[in-house]
C-alpha cells in the first residue's frame, strides 16, 4: 500500500493533537484516502523537551533536514507568528508537498500569496484550523456557499476571550485567573496579547471574508478592541440588565465595500450569541439565497483543532486530481472578486 508521508512543524497543543490523531484515526484515513498517513517527522524549537513520539519519526530543530527527506507529500504547521513559518511554507511548495495550517496570523497575513504559489507548483492548501477551531467553517463557505451572495459573517472566533468572559460571569473569577486557565486549557496563546486585544480574532474575520466576500476590509479602517475593559463590575451590572458581553468580529458587504469591526458587544438573550459559552465557537453567516445559519462548537484546544487539520488533509489530498477545485479555492482565498451576473 502506497504512504502518505506528512511532516509536523510544531509539536504544542496542535501539533501534538494531529499527530495523536493520525495515530487514532489511522483506520479512518486509510480507508478514505486509500494509502497510509506516516508521520515522518516532526520540527520543533526546544531539543531537550521529552515528547511522546515514536522512535522512527525524525525530531528536529532544523527544517532543511526536513526538506530533504526522500518522500515528503505534505505539511501541516503549528507553529505562532508569521516568521519563520511563512517561509516554511514557501519552501513546502516549492518542494511539491501539500500544506495545512492552523496559523491564522500569518494566514492573513500571506494566505494569497502562499495560494498562489501553491497554484503555480499545483499542491493544495488547507486552513479550516485558522478559523473556529473544530468549526468547518471555512469548508462551507468554500464547498456549501458557492452560489449565494453572502452579505454578512459574523462570529464569536476567540475561544480565550470567550472562556474568560464566561468564567468571570459565571465563576466570578478574575481575568487573570480566567486567563491563566485559557493557557493551561491550551486555548489561549503562549504570548496572550492577540487573544484578549482582539487580533487574533481581527486575523480570522479578514480570512473570513476573504472567502465569503473575495476581499477584505481595508485593515486601517477596522476598528480592533478587545475584552481587556470588560471588568467584573460591568459583567455584573449587564447581568443585572439580562445582557451578556460577547467578543464580535463582523464583516458585512455595505454597496460595492466590505467593513468590518471586533469588538466586546452587550447582546440579549434573543441574540443567536447570547448562550454561547466557554471556548465554544460560534458563526453566523447571513446570504441572499439560505438567509441566516449559525455553526458553533469548540472554538480552541488540542482535539477540535487536530479535527479541522484531519479533515483538511483528507481535503488538500482529494483536491489534487482536481484542478478545478484547487483553483476555485485560490481565487476566492485570494482576494479576487467573485464576479456576479448582474456585475
Ligand atoms: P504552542 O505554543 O502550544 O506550540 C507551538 C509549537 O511550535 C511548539 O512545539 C514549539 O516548539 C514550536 N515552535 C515555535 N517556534 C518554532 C520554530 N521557530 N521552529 C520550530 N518550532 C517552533 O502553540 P499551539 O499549538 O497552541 O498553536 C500553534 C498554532 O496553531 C498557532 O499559530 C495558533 O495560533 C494556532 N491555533 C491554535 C489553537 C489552539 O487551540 N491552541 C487553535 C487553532 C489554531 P517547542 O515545543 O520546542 O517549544
Ligand atoms: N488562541 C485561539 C483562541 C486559538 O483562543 O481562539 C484558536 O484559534
Amino acid at each position: 500500500m502506497s504512504v502518505l508521508k506528512v511532516a509536523i512543524l510544531g509539536f504544542g497543543t496542535v501539533g501534538e493533537g494531529v499527530y495523536t490523531t493520525i495515530q487514532s484515526h489511522a483506520e479512518e484515513l486509510t480507508a478514505v484516502l486509500g494509502k497510509k498517513v506516516e508521520v515522518a517527522a516532526v520540527l520543533i524549537k526546544n531539543k531537550q523537551k521529552e515528547r511522546n513520539i515514536r522512535s522512527e519519526v525524525l525530531i528536529t530543530s532544523d527544517y532543511e533536514e526536513i526538506l530533504q527527506l526522500p518522500q515528503l507529500d505534505l505539511v501541516v504547521e503549528a507553529i505562532v507568528g508569521k516568521e519563520p513559518t511563512f517561509t516554511f511554507l514557501q519552501k513546502a511548495i516549492k518542494r511539491g508537498c501539500h500544506i495545512i495550517t492552523a496559523n491564522k496570523e500569518m494566514f492573513a497575513n500571506h494566505g494569497k500569496e502562499l495560494l498562489k504559489l501553491a497554484d503555480e507548483y499545483k499542491v493544495a492548501v488547507g486552513f479550516e484550523a485558522t478559523v473556529g477551531g473544530g468549526i468547518p467553517i471555512i469548508q462551507t463557505l468554500r464547498q456549501l456557499l458557492k452560489i449565494n451572495r453572502v452579505q454578512q459573517v459574523q462570529g464569536i472566533v476567540n475561544g480565550t476571550s470567550n472562556f474568560i468572559l464566561t468564567e468571570m460571569r459565571e465563576k466570578q473569577q478574575s481575568f487573570a485567573a480566567a486567563l491563566k486557565l485559557a493557557q493551561e486549557n491550551g486555548y489561549a496563546e503562549a504570548d496572550p496579547t492577540n487573544d484578549v486585544e482582539g487580533f487574533d480574532a481581527f486575523y480570522k474575520l479578514m480570512i473570513l471574508s476573504r472567502i465569503a466576500f473575495g476581499e477584505e476590509p481595508n485593515w486601517n479602517d477596522v476598528e480592533i478592541e478587545g475584552i481587556t475593559s470588560i471588568t467584573s463590575e460591568l459583567i455584573e451590572i449587564a447581568e443585572k440588565l439580562g445582557l451578556r458581553f460577547k467578543h464580535i468580529a463582523s464583516a458585512s458587504k455595505i454597496g460595492s465595500q466590505v467593513k468590518g469591526s471586533v469588538s466586546p458587544v452587550l447582546v440579549s438573550k434573543s441574540h443567536p450569541f447570547y448562550h454561547v459559552e466557554g471556548v465554544e465557537n460560534a458563526i453566523n453567516v447571513h446570504s441572499d439565497i439560505v438567509g441566516r445559519i449559525t455553526l458553533q462548537g469548540p472554538g480552541a484546544g488540542m482535539f477540535p483543532t487536530a479535527s479541522a487539520v484531519i479533515e483538511d488533509l483528507v481535503y488538500v489530498c482529494q483536491s489534487r486530481s482536481s484542478e478545478a477545485n484547487n483553483s476555485q479555492t485560490s481565487q476566492a482565498a485570494s482576494g479576487q472578486k467573485k464576479k456576479r451576473p448582474n456585475e
